[in-house]
C-alpha cells in the first residue's frame, strides 16, 4: 500500500526501516501534475530498485518572482493515482513551511553551468532546483535518483552538483517522452490555448531538422541554429528565448558538434515558456 507523506521525519523513519533491510531506493523527484514523462521516471526507478519515493513539491525557491508559482497545476489525487498504479511506496508531498522553516538562509549556489540557457532568463533558478534537490536527497538518501533529458541543463547541474559535493546517489538521466505529434510532454503545456498548442509543434519539428543536418555530417553550431531559428521564425506565434548548441556536461557554447554536444531550445508559445532538445 502506498503511503503519502508530509512530514521528513516519516520518510527519515521509513527510508531508515527500508536500509535495515537491505532495500535500495530509487527517487523521482517532481513538482507533480504528472504526465508519461514523470511515469518513465518512476517505471525505470521501480525496475532498479527495491523501493521507490517520489516527491511532489512545487517548490517557491526555484520560481523568479514573474514566473508561473501560483498558476503552476496542481491535482494530487490524479497525481497519487498515478504513483500507486506504477507501484510507488511513498509520496512525499510537504508543505511550503516544511521544508522552509522560518529563518531559513542556506543555499547550493553553482559557478559554471547555470549561466547560459535558462540561467540566462532565469537568474536564481537553478540555485533554487539544487537547493531544493540537495535537501531531498538529504531527506530521502536515494542510491539512485531519476531525471529527465527534458531539462538537459538541470540534469547537468545536477549531476555537477552531486561530483563536487559528494552525494553518495547515481544519477541516472532518462530520455524525452514526447506526445505522439511531437511535442515534448510538460505539465505546462496545459497553459496551451488550442492555436498555441498547434504552434508549440514547432520547437520538436525545427529540431528534427537540426537533428537531419547533424545526422547528414554538419559540424557547425551556427549552421544548426541558423536552420533551427528559421524554423521557428516561420511560426507567428512563436518568440525565441534562446536557440544554442553547448558542451553537455559544462553547458558552455561551442562552436563545433564534438563529444557530446546539447542542442537547446527555449521558446514562447503566447506567454507559455517552453523548453526542448536533443543531444548530439
Ligand atoms: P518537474 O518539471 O515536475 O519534472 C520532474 C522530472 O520529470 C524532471 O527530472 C524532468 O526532467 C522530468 N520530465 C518532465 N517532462 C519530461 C518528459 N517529457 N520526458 C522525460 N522526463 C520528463 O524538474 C522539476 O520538476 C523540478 O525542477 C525538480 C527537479 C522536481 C526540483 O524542484
Amino acid at each position: 500500500k502506498m503511503l503519502i507523506y508530509g512530514q521528513i521525519e516519516q520518510v527519515r523513519e521509513a527510508v531508515k526501516a527500508w536500509k535495515k533491510e537491505g532495500k535500495s531506493v530509487g527517487f523521482v523527484p517532481t513538482m507533480g501534475y504528472l504526465h508519461e514523462g514523470h511515469k518513465s521516471l518512476i517505471d525505470a526507478a521501480r525496475r532498479e530498485n527495491d523501493k521507490v519515493v517520489v516527491s511532489i513539491f512545487v517548490n517557491p525557491m526555484q520560481f523568479g518572482p514573474a514566473e508561473d508559482l501560483d498558476s503552476y497545476p496542481r491535482d494530487l489525487n490524479r497525481d497519487a493515482k498515478l504513483c500507486e498504479d506504477a507501484g510507488v511506496d511513498i509520496i512525499f508531498h510537504p508543505e511550503p513551511e516544511e521544508m522552509y522553516a522560518d529563518g531559513f538562509c542556506s543555499y547550493v549556489d553553482m559557478n559554471g553551468l547555470t549561466t547560459e540557457l535558462c540561467g540566462k532568463t532565469r537568474p536564481i533558478h537553478f540555485r533554487g532546483v539544487q537547493t531544493v534537490v540537495l535537501k531531498l536527497f538529504h531527506i530521502v538518501t536515494p542510491d539512485r535518483a531519476y531525471f529527465g533529458q527534458k531539462d538537459a541543463q538541470q540534469l547537468a547541474v545536477i549531476k555537477r552538483m552531486v561530483k563536487d559535493l559528494n552525494v553518495d546517489t547515481e544519477i541516472i538521466g532518462c530520455p524525452i517522452i514526447r506526445e505522439e505529434d511531437g511535442l515534448a510532454k510538460s505539465s505546462r503545456n496545459t497553459y496551451l490555448s488550442e492555436d498555441e498548442r498547434q504552434a508549440a509543434l514547432v520547437l520538436s519539428r525545427s529540431l528534427k531538422i537540426g537533428k537531419q543536418l547533424v545526422e547528414d555530417g554538419e559540424k557547425s553550431a551556427k549552421a544548426i541554429k541558423d536552420a533551427i531559428t528559421a524554423e521557428i521564425n516561420k511560426e507567428p506565434l512563436a518568440r525565441i528565448d534562446y536557440v544554442d548548441v553547448v558542451d553537455f556536461e559544462t553547458i558552455t557554447p561551442v562552436d563545433e558538434i564534438k563529444g557530446t554536444t546539447l542542442v537547446a531550445i527555449a521558446v514562447y508559445i503566447g506567454k507559455t515558456r517552453l523548453i526542448d532538445n536533443f543531444i548530439a
